[in-house]
């Protein structure tokens, strides 16, 4: 296809409609945008909707195939629609929230999940996906923690590369679909972990933390970036030049798609930076953003900007060509229905195949919290009970595209599989209400204990139901609720064979319970096979491995992240320092922190050499043995400190982990190699660069390691 000559011919109506994404009841509308319904509320016309350029969240190989027919029918070049969706853990099939998938620490799997996605939601005729959501986040009241693989750069940085191979792959080979990195940039620093609230970073947190995981992204060749609703230290990402002309395009050299979020091109109206469209048209072509999702700015003013030489058609043209290139790129002009198949659907979605991998990341998503010995338990139990509002139906997730309750596997029937001949009873005992008291549920709650008492074992199913944690879900408090704390404390008073899963989208504050239950897991919001993986877990037929990607604080302490600067009083140096008067200064449960079945001895660190040059390295050693007898899979951290710089750098700042599989009484030796690059960072200057001077090593299975061996950069 001759794209410049096909851009030749566009008028600029046609451009700019191309460069508008509206979802399908809009264009499917065949009035001419009458007095009332979507179209009216946009302002807008056929005229427009008829040449429109994407469409966002229609699914379906069915339902895409009649929208391509129906604008193709219309659009003057036959320009094909791109359909983008939310393909965020799973299209039909689901595995782990993100922040699930991120405690396992496994790269590998990532890819693989969000290839398994990409191939489902080919069939059902996708062409974009908005993930990887990379955010890095410090704040659990913020419902999107679910969305995002924590509050590490590098871990997240990791993630993100493997999630947008695992859509794209090496070229957007078949069974493969454009990635979407988002939301560009530091929407997770948002005041008080409220949704969509202002951001204030300094340049240097700001590249130090939020950056590296788009930029990974980029540098993997992810397609698009999706701006943020956010202000950015007082100008929203859309209209934010800096952001996206001076660092994304200029520095990183990106030349993908800039997609705007949903209607944030007409909210810099409320962030009171435009007073009309037109002025929001203007500033986010300036900020060179191609596609205006769900708002009409573009269409409705943009050729009046260029008719007052506000904008250039250049400008026009840049985007749209940046917009028919990916459309190119995916083969939509020779075949606009791509992979759509109602018969590849049918054999794809659900398989065996695509269930045992969200299983599989289920189970290496899973953190063990505690175990008093209560795990793993007995398959041959005669009686047992599962108890609690998450036990009876599947906890898939927020953004769950195509996948439904309804095909998800719940905690009930996993066990149910697993324990053939136990008698398993089910309980509620409390509801996922925040705010509900014991009193309101006192019956429920005696019932579960006297079946509590009955039983040889009981499995408490509790936390945050899937529409507690994703956008706009932000939490002022986020406690286990009285009424679930009463319910563990009932339980647990009558069966100390008990082990509490915590269903969550985000960390909760887990001090009401967790003296009080014997065994503690994190299963966040599992996926379509949650429940047959959380018997594999609990029944010991697989061994846990997740380590926690976000710190678990107590209330009142988020944000809270490991990686923080020292300060000039840290905690613990008596009354004038850092803490809390009424609540402890470390967290409930720290960054990287996760229990196996089996125990894990790390050595301590020795380094192949005491002094390093810039251009040289240091391997750091330890040795990993499995000092219990299971088989076991350890995350072996390595951090670093620069004891002395130009600026305070933070306590620890991980810099590599490994996974080490061992059997029992394996011992292996663990390396990880440290590089000038590795102890780099943004000087007060705006350069990046690292200093000469002493830094501390740290090797350990969790972040609160206090053992260091020292180095220095000569
Ligand atoms: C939403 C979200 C964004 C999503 C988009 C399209 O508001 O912020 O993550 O991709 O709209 O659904």
């Amino acid at each position: 296809m001759d794209l410049q000559k096909l851009l030749n011919e566009m008028t600029v109506d046609e451009k700019l409609a191309q460069m508008t994404q509206l979802v399908p009841q809009i264009i499917t509308d065949k009035g001419e945008g009458a007095v009332t319904g979507p179209m009216r509320n946009f302002g807008i016309t056929r005229k427009v909707t008829s040449k429109i350029g994407t469409l966002l969240g229609g699914t379906g190989a069915e339902q895409l195939k009649f929208l391509q027919d129906f604008h193709m029918d219309e659009d003057p070049h036959k320009i094909p629609l791109l359909f983008m969706a939310d393909i965020i853990h799973g299209y039909r099939t689901l595995y782990p929230v993100p922040l699930g998938l991120g405690a396992s620490f496994d790269t590998e799997l990532a890819e693989q999940c969000c290839a398994m996605a990409a191939k489902e939601a080919v069939a059902g005729g996708l062409h974009v996906t908005f993930a990887p959501m990379v955010d890095l986040v410090r704040d659990a009241r913020w419902g999107r923690c679910m969305e995002t693989t924590g509050e590490d750069p590098y871990l997240n940085s990791k993630m993100s590369a493997a999630m947008v191979r695992g859509f794209q792959g090496e070229n957007l080979e078949k069974d493969k679909i454009a990635a979407c990195v988002k939301h560009f940039a530091a929407y997770g620093a948002c005041d008080g972990g409220r949704d969509y609230d202002a951001v204030e970073l300094g340049d240097r947190t700001l590249r130090e933390f939020y950056m590296p995981a788009y930029k990974v992204a980029v540098d993997e060749g992810v397609e698009l970036v999706m701006t943020s609703f956010n202000t950015l230290n007082g100008v929203p990402s859309s209209a934010n030049k800096y952001l996206v002309d001076d660092i994304l395009r200029k520095e990183w050299g990106f030349d993908g798609i800039v997609i705007s979020d949903f209607n944030a091109f007409y909210e810099m109206i409320s962030h009171g930076i435009a007073a009309n469209e037109k002025e929001c048209a203007k500033k986010a072509l300036d900020a060179t953003s191609d596609i205006e999702m769900m708002s009409t700015c573009y269409v409705k003013f943009g050729k009046q900007l260029l008719e007052e030489g506000e904008i250039t058609e250049k400008q026009l043209d840049d985007a749209v060509m940046r917009i028919l290139k990916l459309k190119e790129k995916l083969g939509l002009f020779d075949d606009p229905y791509r992979g759509a198949s109602v018969e590849e659907e049918k054999r794809l979605h659900l398989c065996k195949e695509h269930r045992d991998l969200a299983r599989v990341a289920a189970e290496k998503s899973a953190v063990l919290l505690k175990n008093d010995g209560v795990l793993p338990l007995d398959e041959n139990v005669k009686k047992i009970a599962v108890i609690g509002p998450a036990a009876d139906h599947g906890m898939i997730g927020g953004w769950f595209c195509c996948g439904t309750v309804a095909e998800a596997v719940s905690a009930l029937d996993g066990i149910k599989n697993v324990a053939k001949n136990a008698d398993v009873k089910l309980a509620f005992g409390s509801t996922f209400d925040p705010n509900e008291k014991p009193e309101a549920v006192a019956d429920r709650i005696a019932e579960a204990k006297k079946l509590a008492a009955e039983c040889d074992a009981v499995v408490l199913c509790i936390g945050e139901e899937m529409d507690m944690s994703g956008e706009s879900h932000t939490r002022a408090r986020i406690s286990i609720s009285d009424a679930q704390a009463e319910l563990v404390k009932e339980v647990c008073s009558v069966n100390k064979n008990t082990v509490t899963v915590i269903y969550c989208g985000r960390p909760l504050a887990l001090e009401k319970i967790n003296d009080i239950s014997p065994a503690t897991v994190i299963f966040w919001h599992p996926g379509t096979e949650g429940g047959n993986a959380l018997a594999n877990l609990l029944f010991g037929r697989v061994n846990f491995q997740g380590k926690l990607p976000m710190t678990f604080p107590y209330e009142g302490q988020s944000p809270y992240f490991y990686n923080h600067l020292p300060t000039g009083r840290p905690n613990g140096n008596g009354g004038y320092c850092l803490r809390y008067l009424d609540t402890p200064y470390e967290p409930v449960y720290p960054f990287g922190y996760g229990m196996s079945y089996t125990t894990f001895e790390i050595s301590s660190p020795t380094l192949s050499s005491n002094e390093m040059t810039e251009d040289g390295e240091i391997t750091v050693f330890v040795n990993v043995k499995n000092t219990g007898n299971v088989h076991g899979i350890e995350t072996v951290q390595l951090y670093i400190n620069d004891v002395t710089a130009s600026v305070s750098r933070p306590v620890k700042e991980m810099k590599g982990y490994q996974k080490v599989a061992l059997a029992p009484g394996e011992e292996k030796t663990v390396a990880f190699k440290i590089t000038l690059d590795a102890l780099k960072f943004h000087t007060f200057s705006g350069e990046y660069k690292a200093e000469k001077g002493k830094f501390k090593v740290f090797v350990s299975n969790r972040s609160d390691v206090k053992e260091f061996v020292e180095f220095k950069l000569v």
